[in-house]
């Protein structure tokens, strides 16, 4: 239940919206009569005070080029100091309207078309298709998983940096769809391989905001002078702040040489200029709505209890992998359905719901099915029960 300022309960009815997640299901999975919990975004209305401000500026009227100001800039800075004691200097701020973009721009201008970049697998999946439509090849570093927990594969990792087509690995920090929020001394193995093998690393931190309870997120570039030389890191408020339509995220590069390629690479693609909403949404979002933040992740912590003690007494047979971060679980069908086309058919056909299935994460994804618990307990109980009593008769 909502306790606090904000009432996260309150289901907001998002069809009509041309809403990815509720007004798409036939064209994404084939059948309407679906109840969504997939696509990362959140059920819920971002923060009164960006509302506010997107109306401000919508009645303005005047929809012309827009630029980024100063105090955008500060409201990126100050989140990042405050939040993470990491000090960005403002021209090391790149924007890109989105995450995707940027490392599709990166792939562009730091790659050529054969090389490989390896991800680590199983991982969301629009990595492959940057990689793969770029021409270029994905190099697979599968995460290992033992009791429940997801772990680097060093030993794989130092073989994979050593093929001479590597030329960069895009590390999912925190990971999805495992949840796993990396700590210090990982980060550091990884940085160390990657440095010595002359890999660039594309940090993805979208989710790095998002973590339960005592999980620290290191931002990569912050270990070391090293790190920050050999590294692009990809933020955004979109998670947080439930802003991914309005297309805007900062990419960090504190290297200057990588930074000016990494801008060719944007102004060549004509995109360097948000739209008119973005930036207002982001500046009242970092500067007036950390109070919401902490809410929600109150909320969300609320929403994770749930499943977990929901599937141990009605679906004992599936496993929740503990996210540390992120508001993505990853649920462990392999003992109930292992192939996932049919685990996939099961939760559609018969439990209505629409969740990720794994195999689109590669490997390791097969027998697993990703869940998104950013939405009212309501939505997510009825989900739950609707695939405890497709699973019952299975
Ligand atoms: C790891 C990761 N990177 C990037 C994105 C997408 O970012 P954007 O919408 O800014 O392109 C997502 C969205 O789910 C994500 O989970």
């Amino acid at each position: 239940m909502s306790e606090g300022k904000y009432n996260f309960d309150e289901p907001i009815d998002r069809h009509g919206t041309a809403c990815e997640k509720w007004d798409f299901l036939k064209e994404r999975f084939g059948q309407e009569d679906l109840l969504p919990l997939w696509v990362a975004d959140m059920d819920f209305q971002s923060p009164k005070p960006v509302i506010d401000a997107l109306v401000s500026r919508a009645n303005h009227g005047v929809y012309g080029y827009t630029g980024l100001t100063q105090q955008y800039y500060d409201s990126v800075i100050n989140w990042y100091k405050r939040r993470y004691n990491w000090t960005i200097r403002k021209e090391w701020i790149v924007f890109t309207p989105g995450v995707i973009p940027a490392i599709d721009f990166a792939i562009r201008a730091f790659t050529n078309p054969g090389d490989k970049i390896i991800v680590q697998t199983p991982v969301y999946y629009p990595f492959f298709d940057s990689i793969e439509s770029n021409g270029r090849q994905v190099l697979e570093n599968p995460l290992k998983l033992s009791d429940g927990r997801y772990e680097m594969d060093f030993e794989d990792l130092e073989k994979k940096a050593k093929d001479p087509r590597a030329r960069a690995m895009i590390l999912c920090s925190p990971h999805n769809p495992v949840g796993r929020v990396w700590s210090k001394q990982e980060l550091t193995k990884l940085g160390r391989i990657c440095l010595d093998n002359n890999l660039l690393v594309i940090s993805d931190e979208i989710h790095s905001d998002i973590r339960y309870s005592g999980i620290v997120h290191t931002n990569f570039a912050t270990i070391s002078e090293d790190f920050s030389n050999n590294s692009i890191t990809c933020t955004s408020a979109s998670k947080t702040f439930n802003l991914a339509g309005l297309q805007i995220s900062n990419i960090i590069i504190p290297n200057g040489k990588i930074r000016q390629d990494f801008l060719n690479s944007v102004s060549t693609m004509g995109m360097d200029l948000p739209n008119s909403f973005a930036a207002t949404a982001v500046q009242v979002a970092y500067d007036e709505c950390e109070d919401w933040f902490e809410e929600f992740l109150k909320y969300l912590k609320g929403n994770l209890d749930f499943l977990k003690e929901f599937i141990r007494k009605e679906i004992p047979e599936a496993k929740v992998i503990e996210p540390e971060g992120t508001y993505l679980v990853l649920l462990d069908f392999r003992e109930i359905e292992p192939d996932s086309e049919k685990l996939q058919n099961l939760l559609l056909r018969e439990a209505k719901v629409a969740f990720v299935k794994g195999s689109v994460f590669r490997s390791g994804g097969e027998g697993f099915e990703r869940v998104n618990i950013a939405c009212p307990r309501s939505i997510l109980e009825r989900a739950l029960n609707q695939v405890a009593d497709a699973v019952k008769d299975y």
